[in-house]
């Protein structure tokens, strides 16, 4: 299982953790990976001068935003 983990930070929030947190689950449906990815949401992580942190398990934070989100989530967990 791995952890994906959105920073729901008040700088993060600002800038839309909630709509990537939304757009990772209904990717997660979409591609039935519900007992391969584990959602979840993480206090500052310090990146806050960049667009939604988000990490992989330890890895990142990547910044993410919503017109990158799918871009992204398709990168990591479905052309590996
Ligand atoms: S609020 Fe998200 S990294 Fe600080």
């Amino acid at each position: 299982m791995v952890k994906l983990s959105v920073c729901v930070g008040s700088s993060c929030h600002l800038r839309g953790a909630y709509d990537i947190i939304k757009i990772f689950e209904s990717l997660i449906k979409q591609y039935k990976l519900e007992d391969k990815i584990k959602l979840t949401a993480e206090f500052c992580c310090g990146n806050c001068t960049q667009p939604v942190s988000v990490k992989i398990d330890q890895n990142g934070p990547f910044s993410v935003t919503r017109e990158n989100a799918g871009e992204f989530f398709k990168k990591y967990f479905l052309e590996v």
